[in-house]
């Protein structure tokens, strides 16, 4: 199993955020989580550092409560890329293997390329391997330069580049691939007498060449993946992308999505093949939609949301940590949340679990058994139970549990009055 190295310290100055860079988030999960899951994924690397500096409390706090395998190490000051690296080397004292070197701000990266890459370090025996890419506008990456035999020379930074180096159009993605044990001397060696007088990471290529190791570059095919954010712009534009992957992705499966211009899916929703997801719907968190389902359009799923096959839900519906079984339709205008919902069951327009209790900010369960009816506009104040066949009448609020074939309706009584508006106004 390899280790890897994650570079997380930095400020993000231009994200103009009181938030630290890393922890800015497309579907509620943040830039690093994505590297951290991407790294998890390969089933190559069993443990993960992450190097923080900027509100390191804040970072290491997320990383802590949500991120497998992941150990975070302070880098204060931050001095550059290779001052980052050489602050793990403390916890990899004499460890030998390999390790692979990211930045947290790059969530596009995936399992499947890190996997192709290092598999494509080991086949080469390299010492260091460096993944680059080809770019039409290469400016502000580091460019890699090759010897005439095509082998790796060094990476130069843009501000130290000459004029014919900024002609360059391969650039260094900024993920390594090395065997710690042979490399890790470099970090103790590097320089900082360059124009940004940093320590630089990619030092460590004109060290190990200086040393004869085996140097290869590895060039990514999907740029894309290797897009970093640097500013709110940069971050809605990489939500695009990645939120474009998952729906062809779904659509390959077999998916039905009308409008993928219009639609939000997370990457981490199971959508079975046959449903329809209408125009307008924003799916956010974990959630399993089954098959033959139809969703919106103006559709909200917050998360934690399980639909069993030909659930319905319409228009201007928001679903929330709830589960509902099959032929159940929430059709129009409804809020349902942590409610178990049974299959042949109709909510009625306008039907709201009224789940949250502000004074003891407490939430309740709302559970609704099989083929029950709930008649437009009621609120079902949880904890509440309607059992199996139940009706609601339209209108009413729901305080206690209601027995099973019964019908429930807090309704004033209608009222009829004859020739009221003739003998009240001049008709
Ligand atoms: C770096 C590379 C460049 C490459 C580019 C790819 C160096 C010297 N240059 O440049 O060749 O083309 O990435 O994106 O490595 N960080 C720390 N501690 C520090 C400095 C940086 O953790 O002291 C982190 C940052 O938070 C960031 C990453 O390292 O996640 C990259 O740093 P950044 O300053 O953005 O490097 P680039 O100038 O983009
Ligand atoms: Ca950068």
């Amino acid at each position: 199993m390899l280790k890897s190295i994650i570079l997380a310290a930095g400020k993000g100055t231009r994200m103009k955020s009181d938030t630290p860079k890393v922890l800015h988030t497309i579907f509620d999960k943040s830039l690093v989580e994505y590297v951290i899951e991407a790294v998890n994924n390969t089933g190559l690397i069993d443990e993960n550092y992450i190097i923080v500096g900027h509100q390191a409390r804040q970072v290491e706090e997320y990383i802590n409560k949500n991120c497998r395998n992941s150990t975070c190490i302070l880098q204060m000051p931050q001095l550059g890329t290779g001052h980052a690296v050489s602050m793990a080397r403390a916890e990899l004292r004499d460890y030998e293997g390999e390790v692979i070197i990211l930045c947290g701000d790059t969530p596009l990266i995936t399992a499947e390329t890190l996997k192709d890459f290092i598999v494509f370090h080991k086949s080469k025996n390299s010492d260091l391997t460096v993944m680059s890419a080809i770019m039409e506008n290469p400016a502000n990456y580091g460019r890699i330069i090759k010897n005439y035999d095509g082998t790796l020379n060094s990476i130069v930074e843009e501000k130290d580049a000459t004029e014919e180096e900024k002609l360059v159009n391969e650039v260094n993605a900024g993920i390594y691939c090395l065997n710690w044990g042979k490399i890790r001397q470099a970090f103790s060696e590097l320089q900082n007498n360059n124009a940004q007088g940093e320590y630089y990471l990619t030092d460590i290529v004109k060290w190990a060449n200086s040393k004869k190791f085996s140097v290869n570059s590895y060039t990514i095919k999907n740029n894309e993946e290797i897009f970093g954010i640097n500013s709110k712009a940069n971050l809605a534009e990489a939500a695009k992308l990645m939120n474009k992957r998952i729906i062809n992705k779904h659509l390959e499966n077999g998916v039905t999505i009308i409008d993928p211009a219009t639609t939000w899916i997370s990457p981490d929703t199971v959508i079975e093949s046959d449903t329809v997801i209408y125009p307008s719907c924003y799916i956010n968190g974990k959630n399993k939609i089954g098959r033959n389902c139809k969703i919106g359009p103006f559709a909200h799923l917050r998360g934690d949301v399980v639909l069993e096959d030909n659930v319905k839900i319409g228009n201007f519906v928001e679903v929330k940590k709830t589960t509902i079984k099959s032929h159940t339709n929430a059709c129009h205008l409804t809020y349902l949340g942590d409610s178990e919902i049974g299959s042949g069951v109709n909510i009625g327009a306008g039907t709201i679990t009224a789940n949250y209790n502000p004074l003891t900010k407490e939430k309740s369960k709302t559970i609704i058994k099989d083929n029950v009816k709930i008649g437009s506009n009621s609120v079902l104040v949880a904890p509440v139970t309607i059992e199996e066949g139940a009706n609601v009448g339209a209108l009413s609020v729901i305080t206690k549990n209601i027995p099973a074939w019964a019908l429930a309706i807090t309704r004033a009584p209608l009222r009829i009055v004859e020739n009221w508006v003739k003998s009240n106004t001049n008709h």
